[in-house]
């Protein structure tokens, strides 16, 4: 198969969300610290008649119905989260209800999860598939699904929720440049989530700063490395147009594509100019450690960086600022906010794409956008996911009212026996809500 990739996107995220100013002046934190410290505007999250199961109903089916697919036509389903609501039965096996319906359940796959790697994990696997001698020719279906909550303290403010979906087959306007990729996986305890009882993880926050910029080092030298062996010629970051990052907070996406620069300074690269040479000249006899640690650095490398950051990265940033850190979604309604931005300019681009999940997994790879026909065009896929009106019809709740939220959440997660209020007056039409778990813990969803 030729140009495998995405042919088709649908984002979705709940309506409720606070301010992070707000927030910064309910915790009684410096006034900046979440919106300039962290980078964030805004916090999406689920009340209790929402969870990672009718969001991603709620995508699957409006993927379905705006881009015309019928449900016979999916033959693989794979789904990306790490919101864990049964250590058994697979959010995949919830989207099945909309498949049966049609007597389709003909359908591979199930999760994956690491984090906020999963739905990465679940798209090479449908990209695989795709390109694989069992493929039968209908289309791959991935869904990334997460509600990110952690409890009261500093890692509060980079939670969020959504679910995206993702319609994989050839041809796509989407295409992988399957070449391009490099890895980096390990064993470390940086964000985990030991404690099966509460939904909240586990983190070293500091650690997993440093954690994820390694990973982007180790990604993008990989990937630099396989990309002079096959096209005979060095890659730096002037070989894409845009970089998206796995995004649990803005700040960490400035410093991670600053850091790119400095590799290409230190593989002394084209795309760093006698001027920046200059001003990063004193950092070149670092060590790695030292290199994480230097603030001196993280200065000079992001003035060197600021003129391209706001070229090749500001684009990917809206979505992943206005809903905070969406674990699997994340680099996706990243990569959502650059199609909304720039749709109408990125034929022929690329696009490189960096995905991490703690614990740890990381993946850099690479897109080139191509021209598609209709429904696969670009400027359709913006359309259908309209991300101005979802987040301008959203309702902005006060501090109070999130924290009391996170309480209820708290005492329901892994409960059984309970019906919600059923008030889906703040959801948009066609939205699913959760309506009861019975005393057996099975779980029921209506659609608005
Ligand atoms: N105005 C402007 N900036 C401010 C202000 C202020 N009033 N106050 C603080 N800041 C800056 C700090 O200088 C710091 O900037 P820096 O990162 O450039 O040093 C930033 O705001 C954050 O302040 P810290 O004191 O470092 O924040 P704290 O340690 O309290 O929490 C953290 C931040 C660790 C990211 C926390 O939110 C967390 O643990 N989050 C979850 C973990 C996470 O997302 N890790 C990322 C990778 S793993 C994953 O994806 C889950």
């Amino acid at each position: 198969q030729k140009n495998v990739g995405i042919l088709a996107v649908e984002i979705y995220f709940p309506p409720t969300c606070v301010q992070q100013e707000a927030l910064e002046a309910h915790d009684g934190v410096s006034k900046g610290k979440y919106t300039i410290g962290l980078g964030q505007d805004c916090l999406a999250f689920c009340t209790e008649v929402e969870d990672v199961i009718s969001m991603s109903l709620t995508a699957v089916t409006s993927l379905l119905e705006k881009y015309g697919i019928d449900p016979k036509q999916i033959g693989r389903l794979e789904v990306g989260s790490e919101t864990v609501i049964d250590k058994s039965k697979s959010i995949k096996t919830f989207l099945m209800q909309i498949f049966e319906e049609t007597g389709n359940t003909d359908i591979e796959g199930v999760d994956s999860t690491n984090a906020c790697y999963g739905g990465t994990a679940a798209l090479l696997n449908c990209v695989n598939w795709v390109e694989s001698s069992s493929w039968d020719g209908r289309y791959g279906l991935v869904v990334c699904t997460d509600s990110a909550v952690y409890a009261e303290g500093p890692a509060r403010p980079t939670g969020g929720a959504a679910a995206i979906a993702m319609l994989i087959g050839p041809d796509a306007p989407i295409a992988f440049e399957s070449k391009i990729r490099g890895s980096h996986m390990s064993h470390v305890y940086d964000f985990y989530k030991p404690n099966l009882a509460s939904e909240y993880p586990v983190v070293d926050g500091k650690l997993s700063q440093t954690c994820y910029l390694m990973a982007v080092d180790s990604c993008y030298n990989r990937l630099c490395n396989k990309y002079e062996k096959f096209e005979g010629k060095q890659f730096s970051v002037d070989d894409a147009d845009y970089f998206v990052f796995h995004s649990p907070y803005n700040k960490l996406v400035q410093k991670s594509f600053a850091r790119l620069l400095f590799n290409d300074f230190l593989r002394n690269a084209s795309s760093i100019n006698e001027a920046a040479k200059e001003k990063l000249a004193p950092f070149s006899t670092l060590t790695g450690d030292e290199s994480y640690q230097s603030r001196d650095l993280e200065k000079a490398t992001q003035q060197v960086a600021k003129a391209l950051y706001d070229a090749k990265v500001q684009p990917t940033t809206l979505v992943p600022k206005q809903v905070g850190n969406m674990y699997t979604a994340s680099l996706y309604a990243a990569f959502a906010s650059l199609i909304h931005k720039k749709h109408s300019s990125l034929v022929g681009q690329r696009i490189v794409m960096f995905s991490y999940g703690s614990g740890l997994t990381a993946t850099m790879f690479s897109f080139r956008v191509r021209e598609c026909q209709h429904p696969f065009s670009l400027s359709n896929i913006a359309a259908v996911m309209n991300v101005d009106k979802k987040l301008k019809s959203r309702h902005e709740f006060p501090p109070e009212k999130f924290v009391e939220t996170m309480k209820v959440m708290e005492h329901r997660y892994g409960a059984k026996d309970f019906v919600t209020s059923k008030d889906c007056s703040l959801l948009a039409p066609g939205t699913y809500y959760l309506t009861e778990v019975d005393s057996m813990y099975r779980r029921f969803y209506a659609k608005k």
